[in-house]
């Protein structure tokens, strides 16, 4: 049986990933914030068995040390880990800092996600054929990331904050595959705009795009993820990048190599300093 992890499987496309793979018979780890979330998709599923197979962890992954909570409680509890799916997601337009200090964005989209990739790069190792699909849109401009500020205690913009996560994910997959040839690493972003919970603290104008644009054009969760569905389950070693089902190119720059080590030190800077 494949042990699938999923953040943010409580909701949107994250919680339909997780509804697929309990139906497939597959082990299925939840973690998010809600666990009144995860009853809720359990008993909307109906199956017994699906629920023995079914698992949460209470973490607030812009917290570091929830981060490593869960990593310690995987490693604990999972030698192997087939699939770790991050579709955590929380859309703030405003800069807001974390209890521990952290720019909240950095920490949900990037800082956590380092965690848990290098945190439980063993129990992927251990899976024949391992994945992580890290859902953050590919594309992002090579010199996206201010290695100065990268948490933007000057000059924060939703773009500027959205720009840095997306190449700082992309650099992760470079760490990741390096260390383990096996893996197979995908960024990924829907084709267009989906009907999901969309959380976040935002503008006015996402806000419009959330209450109104995507109940009229938004896809479902359950038909945008059918491509990760496939990725997951015929995973090719590597880094790849989709939008929806489409392939696209990987950003390659000659900084890559330079920025994957300032990332890493960045990261485990950030690590060792909460
Ligand atoms: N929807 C779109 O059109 C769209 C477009 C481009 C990219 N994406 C990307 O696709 C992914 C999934 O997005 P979505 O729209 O499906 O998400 P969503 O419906 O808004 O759900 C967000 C999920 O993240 C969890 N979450 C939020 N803050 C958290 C925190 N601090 N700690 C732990 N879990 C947290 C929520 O669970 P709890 O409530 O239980 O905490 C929920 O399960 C995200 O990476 C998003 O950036 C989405």
């Amino acid at each position: 049986m494949r042990t699938i992890v999923i953040t943010g499987g409580t909701d949107g496309m994250g919680a339909a990933l997780a509804r697929h793979f309990l139906t497939t018979g597959d082990r299925v780890v939840v973690i998010g914030r809600s666990r009144a979330k995860f009853d809720g998709l359990l008993s909307a599923l109906g199956d017994p068995s699906a629920a023995d197979r079914a698992e949460f962890v209470a973490a607030d992954l812009s917290l570091l040390a929830d981060s490593r909570g869960v990593v310690a409680h995987l490693s604990a509890r999972h030698e192997q880990i087939d699939a770790l799916v991050l579709a955590a997601s929380f859309i703030r337009s405003r800069r807001h800092a974390t209890v521990e200090g952290h720019e909240a964005s950095w920490a949900l989209f990037f800082l956590s996600k380092y965690i848990l990739v290098t945190g439980l790069a063993e129990q992927l190792r251990a899976a024949g054929r391992p994945v992580v699909v890290n859902t953050s849109v590919p594309g992002a401009r090579a010199d996206a990331i201010d290695f100065d500020d990268p948490e933007l205690t000057q000059g924060f913009t939703f773009g500027k904050s959205n720009a840095q996560q997306r190449r700082a994910n992309e650099l992760l997959g470079i760490l990741a595959t390096r260390e383990n040839p096996d893996l197979s690493y995908v960024t990924w972003g829907p084709a267009r705009l989906v009907r999901s919970g969309l959380a976040g603290d935002v503008g006015a104008g996402m806000k419009f795009a959330a209450a109104i644009l995507a109940p009229l054009l938004g896809q479902q969760p359950a038909d945008a993820v059918r491509p990760l569905i496939d990725l997951i389950d015929d995973p090719a070693p590597g880094r790849a990048a989709y939008r929806g089902p489409k392939p696209v190119p990987l950003v390659e720059s000659p900084r890559d190599e330079q920025d994957v080590i300032r990332l890493a030190d960045l990261a485990r800077a950030d690590e060792s300093g909460t």
